[in-house]
């Protein structure tokens, strides 16, 4: 993956100058510092720090390896230059040949070039930062997945900004998707009855409630919105036996997924349904997850496997449980890989 002599040459020319970089670098500093400064008492202090060693071990790595014969660098250089050139050469849609001679004039590859020499590179501290707050989303949502309901609304309680950075970041994954689940539970919720209440569990940025008519209660571990309630989804403020419609929309998170089960359960009238969209890699065996939920009174009414990244249950509170029987619910973590 080369790149035109002319473009290593300007790359180093700017490297040479350095004064941008190191206010760049600076900048990146100053803003792990005040990050620091600002979550000193907290415990989310921690997440701060991990995405700092993450970072420092990204910089090692990079001056592990061999810089090529000629790149010059400082021996004081703040700046990786390896990793610059690594940076500028990521596209790989950047048409070249060989020898790294640019296309002829009026070619598609020439179009494909002008495309990327116009587009805004981000500068270092935009890329960093965002690596930053990516280091952080991956390392939030794993809390998540790793601990109970009641420990995540402890730690999201003292620190929401947290929270802020774990949902843009879970967004920047949506985005990525070829589609989201949760629209598919809006269309459902829309068909359904105008009367239908409905109880959206673990409702992010409340989506559902904004795009249906139907009265919508959504919880969360922080409200993002006025209308969101701020709880742990264990035990949502809500009477029991009141509910036609329950959500789970990739909310299944925590170490106690029965107790989430189980309130929803509660909530719900006789008849009411139980909607439930998660990551299928999470699932072990789909055909024992339902049996356990039919062991809580749930019937299923329809399961939808068609997707390549998540499965649908749509179930039907038929009856009670037997509350000296209760079964053993376990979801794998859903992990979002580094990229
Ligand atoms: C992956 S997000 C999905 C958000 C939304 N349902 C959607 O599909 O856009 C999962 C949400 O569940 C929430 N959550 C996880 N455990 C919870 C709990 N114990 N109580 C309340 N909310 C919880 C998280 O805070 C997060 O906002």
């Amino acid at each position: 993956m080369g790149m035109g002599k002319d473009k290593i040459s300007s790359v180093e020319k700017t490297v040479e100058d350095k004064s941008s970089v190191r206010d760049d670098c600076n900048l990146f500093r100053e803003m792990c510092h005040r990050d620091q400064k600002a979550k000193r008492k907290l415990t989310a202090t921690q997440v701060t720090e991990k995405c700092q060693d993450d970072y420092m071990r990204m910089q090692k790595q990079n001056t592990k390896k061999q810089r090529p014969k000629h790149v010059k660098t400082t021996k004081k250089s703040l700046f990786n230059i390896t990793r610059l050139r690594e940076v500028l050469s990521d596209d790989k849609d950047i048409p070249q040949n060989d020898t790294g001679a640019l296309p002829s004039h009026g070619t598609k590859q020439a179009e494909k070039l002008n495309t990327f020499v116009n587009k805004e590179p981000k500068s270092l501290k935009d890329r960093m930062q965002e690596q930053l707050k990516s280091a952080r989303f991956r390392y939030l949502n794993e809390q998540l997945y790793s601990g109970s309901g009641a420990l995540a609304y402890k730690l999201f309680k003292n620190d929401e900004d947290s929270f802020r950075v774990y949902h843009e970041g879970f967004q920047s994954q949506v985005s990525k998707w070829p589609d989201n689940p949760l629209d598919r539970i809006i269309q459902y919720v829309r068909e359904s009855r105008s009367s239908s209440v409905v109880a959206d569990f673990g409702c992010g940025d409340a989506k559902l409630g904004e795009s249906v008519p139907q009265k919508v209660f959504s919880f969360d571990l922080v409200a993002l919105k006025p209308h969101v309630t701020a709880c742990d989804m264990a035990h949502v403020p809500l009477k029991a036996g009141t509910v036609d419609i329950c959500v789970f929309c990739l909310s299944l998170m925590g170490t106690n997924l029965l107790d989430y089960l189980l309130e929803a359960h509660r909530v719900l009238k006789l008849e009411g349904m139980l909607l439930i969209a998660e990551v299928i890699s999470r699932f072990e065996n789909i055909s024992s997850f339902i049996r356990k939920l039919e062991k809580l009174g749930f019937i299923l009414i329809n399961k939808d496997t068609t997707s390549k990244m998540f499965v649908f249950f749509e179930l039907k509170k038929k009856a009670n449980y037997d509350k000296t029987m209760l079964p053993e619910i376990t979801l794998e973590p859903c992990v979002y890989k580094k990229r």
